[in-house]
Parts: structure tokens; sequence; C-alpha cells
């Protein structure tokens, strides 16, 4: 009875296959699957070599020549900040990971903030890295919000963190 039944299903697949209407399914499947293995691996690829990025290299994707910051710029200049959308998405990624590198100098310097009133020793850099990420991201809020005022401020508030961040933690 059983055989009989798995015989049949098989028929039925066979029939399908046949006409082509079963064979598509699982060749999309199986395609699905290595399209997904594909991507995995990408994606770890960019991980990787997100993690192995320096400091200088973000530095220097941020600010160097042709930056994400340039580019913001020129688009707020000439009013067309739909140009500034994508670099200021990379913009934000970037500045979140700077965080999760080691400065090239000071990495245990303390800096004293005032916490609900009272001052608190904390790390330097994570200190810094932190308010210049909250600063980029106002400049990709004022981007989305479309405000060329907004974020021609965004970006000079930002113009004031370098030589702070640079003093501390740049090697000579
Ligand atoms: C949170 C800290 C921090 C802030 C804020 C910061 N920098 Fe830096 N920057 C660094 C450190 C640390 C280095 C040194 C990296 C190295 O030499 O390994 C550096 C290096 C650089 C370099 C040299 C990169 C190279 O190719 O050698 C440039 C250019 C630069 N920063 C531009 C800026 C500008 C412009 C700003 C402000 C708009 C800024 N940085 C804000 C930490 C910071």
């Amino acid at each position: 009875m059983l055989s009989l039944t798995w015989l049949r299903v098989a028929g039925v697949a066979g029939v399908l296959i046949g006409i082509g209407l079963l064979l598509p399914a699982w060749g999309e499947d199986v395609k699905d699957k290595n399209d997904k293995e594909v991507k995995d691996k990408k994606d770890k690829d960019k991980e990787a070599k997100d993690k192995a990025r320096s400091v200088e290299e973000i530095m220097e994707e941020m600010h160097g020549d042709n930056s994400l910051r340039r580019k913001i710029g020129k688009a707020a200049f000439a009013n067309k900040l739909g140009d500034a959308k994508e670099p200021a998405e990379q913009w934000v990624k970037l500045a979140g990971e700077l965080s999760k590198c080691e400065p090239p100098k000071n990495k245990d310097l303390e800096m004293t903030v005032k916490k609900d009133g009272k001052d608190v020793k904390v790390n330097a850099w994570k200190k810094r890295c932190a308010d210049y990420e909250e600063q980029v991201q106002n400049v990709a809020k004022a981007v989305k919000s479309e405000k060329v005022q907004d974020v021609r401020d965004a970006l000079n508030n930002i113009a004031r963190s370098c030589l702070g961040c640079h003093n501390a933690h740049q090697p000579n």
C-alpha cells in the first residue's frame, strides 16, 4: 500500500518534471541557496575588511581628498542634498567603526566629563569617538530633512572636533 503511494508520488513528480513544472522550482531553490551562500561569503569578507580598517584609512575616507565630508559639503553648497544622501549613510557607518579601532596614541588616556552634575572619568578616545559619531549622525539627519542650512551647521560643528582629537590621539 505504502510503496504504491510512493510510486504514485514519484510518478506524479516524474510527470511534473517531464512537463517542466517541478524542476524550475527545485532549480530556483538551489540557485537561491547558492546566491545566499555567495552573499554570506561576501558579507563576511566585507566584515573582515571593515574590521581590518585602521583609523588612518577611515579618516582618509571621511576627510581626505574626495571625502564623504567634501561630497556632502559640495551638495549642500549646490543646494542638491539628494547627492548627499548616500555619502551621509556611508559616513555614519564609518564613524560608528571608529570607536572599535584603537587610536595610534594614548588609547588609555582619560578625560573628565560631567554626568548628572558630577565629574566622572571616562576613556578619552571612546568619548571623542562617541561625540564624533553623534555629530555625523546630526549631519545625516539634516541631509534627510533636506534643510541645507542645518547641513552646513552640522558640518561646521564637526570641523570643530578635529583638532581636539588629533592633539590627543594622532601621532606627531
Ligand atoms: C575621534 C577622534 C578624531 C576626530 C574627531 C577626527 N580625527 Fe582625524 N585622525 C584621528 C587619528 C587618531 C588619526 C591618526 C591616524 C593614524 O595616523 O593612524 C587621524 C588622522 C587624520 C588624517 C590623516 C589620515 C592619513 O592619511 O594619514 C586626516 C586627513 C584627518 N584625520 C582628518 C580629520 C578631519 C578633517 C577631522 C574633523 C573634521 C578629523 N580628522 C576628526 C582621530 C580623529
